[in-house]
């Protein structure tokens, strides 16, 4: 069976209270809108149809940057409800599709075993509307379900237009239907903006089928867990979605064989890969394209971007990396910032308030305490001692220094850029280096110390 899918997303967003669309903000590191479109690829084997208006440029940018061109757009020119914005994208349905699915962009948890589940349901009943709900303590705001007393669904009556008796009702629309392609655009010209909200309701869809003659049994629903169908509205869903969405990704690691010594306080985003036996502490944030392979720890408080780690790399509390790559078994931090190109070598050790940036310390190298390395080429074995600093920019430009394998780099000392330190070489500390240093030598620049005697003026 070929099934397309429309993803609406035309709508305002004016509950956020925000400047941007609500399909752009962000859970669990990719917009809201991203989250339906990438369960409707899972399901569906033709392009979705994305449904834009509010926004369109930024919408559509982001969309693309994401699913480059596996998507098509519709243009819903004014926002005249859901049966508007499905309108517009019909002509945008491959032609060999029976089947389409219609979903919310501000809908961002819903499964794909839902969707699958749905889509079984209209294969083996043939009938050209199904539809997803879901049971709501309070239904406020949401299309009632209404059905006969066999249980049958006749239509579903939206909050504005609703009886008090129907406003009861707890089982509600999910806003996520299946509809055979003909059926729908045969009915999507009949729907009328009879109604509170002067809208085109998609779902009086249900009601005209209820009411043509060719019927083919009952419309299919299915009820799925409300927390399924959290729409984006305000900050507080926003929030609440972050939550439930980080929390379904972090059991899926867990499955995984990664630990979480809290859950409900460790933050990780789509697009983080993270091997087996990983333990990661409370407070961590993974972001970005982060990998970890095997048997690394990561401790309290850290944010870790963009960033690779090999097999048992240790990150002590508190630490940012973003963009680094860290070879296996080194260890940084506690309070170690690494920004981008930072490169680590294997059993590299980096200790509190050390900063690195676009910087390579090769195998065994050390840089414990109150560092700052910028530009630079360090290799093996090398310590570089506490106070140590590069001075990599001159006001204007920025300049390399490259210092050789087992070089030591005395406590304080200040290594003008550019500056090339030999192999073996060694820098007494306290030194301000601004000439290049060969193999083996041992450089002072430093004023000699000069004990006075005290003159009592008394
Ligand atoms: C809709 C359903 C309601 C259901 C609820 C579930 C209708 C008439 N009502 O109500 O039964 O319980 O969703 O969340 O369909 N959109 C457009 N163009 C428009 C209007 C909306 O693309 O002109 C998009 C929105 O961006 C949003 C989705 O359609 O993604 C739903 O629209 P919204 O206005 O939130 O519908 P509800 O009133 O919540
Ligand atoms: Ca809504």
């Amino acid at each position: 069976m070929n099934i397309a899918s429309i993803i609406l997303c035309a709508g305002k967003s004016s509950r956020l209270n925000s400047s941007k669309s609500k399909i752009l903000h962000e859970i669990c590191g990719r917009p809201i809108g991203y989250w339906p479109v990438k369960t409707a690829l899972e399901v569906t084997n033709s392009k979705p149809v994305v449904v834009v208006n509010h926004q369109k440029q930024d919408v559509c940018n982001m969309f693309t940057g994401y699913f480059g061109d596996k998507l098509s757009f519709a243009h819903q020119k004014t926002a005249n409800g859901t049966g508007g914005a499905v309108k517009a994208a019909l002509a945008n349905l491959e032609s060999h599709c029976q089947s389409v699915l219609v979903l919310c962009g501000d809908t961002p948890l819903l499964t794909k075993e839902s969707l699958e589940k749905l889509i079984s349901i209209q294969k083996n009943s043939h009938v050209p509307v199904a539809l997803l709900t879901a049971r709501v303590e309070n239904p406020f705001g949401y299309g009632r379900i209404i059905r006969s007393n066999s249980q049958h669904i006749l239509g579903i009556v939206e909050e504005q237009d609703a009886t008090p008796i129907q406003r009861e009702i707890k089982e509600v629309n999910s806003g996520v239907y299946i509809f055979d392609v003909e059926f729908l655009k045969k009915n999507i010209k009949k729907l009328t903006t009879d109604n509170q909200k002067h809208e085109l309701y998609l779902t009086d869809i249900v009601k005209l089928y209820i009411k043509s003659s060719a019927q083919y049994g009952p419309v299919g629903s299915f009820e799925i867990n409300y927390e399924e169908m959290h729409g984006v509205n305000d900050r507080r869903q926003l929030a609440n979605a972050q939550k439930i969405l980080n929390k379904r990704m972090l059991g899926q690691w867990m499955d995984k064989g990664v630990t979480f010594i809290d859950p409900d306080n460790t933050y990780i985003e789509e697009g983080v890969d993270i091997a087996k036996d990983v333990t990661i502490h409370p407070g961590v944030h993974l972001r970005g394209s982060t990998s970890i392979d095997e048997g690394c720890c990561i401790e309290n408080g850290s944010i870790i971007s963009n960033s690779t780690l090999e097999k048992r790399v240790h990150i002590l509390p508190y630490t940012c990396c973003d963009g680094a790559n860290i070879e296996k078994n080194a260890q940084i931090g506690p309070f170690a910032r690494l920004r981008p190109q930072t490169s680590l070598g294997k059993g590299v050790k980096i200790g509190n308030f050390v900063e690195i940036k676009n910087s390579q310390l090769k195998e065994n190298s050390k840089a414990s305490h109150l560092a700052y390395i910028g530009d630079s080429e360090v290799g093996s074995n090398c310590n570089i001692g506490a106070g140590s600093i590069t001075c990599n920019y001159d006001g204007n430009k920025k300049h390399q220094t490259k210092i050789g394998d087992n070089a030591f780099i005395g406590s304080n000392s200040t290594l003008i850029a550019p500056l090339t330190i030999g192999n073996d070489a060694y820098i007494a500390a306290g030194s301000t280096i601004n000439k290049e240093v060969g193999q083996k030598e041992l450089a002072i620049a430093r004023t000699r110390q000069s004990n006075k005697r005290k003159i009592l003026l008394n």
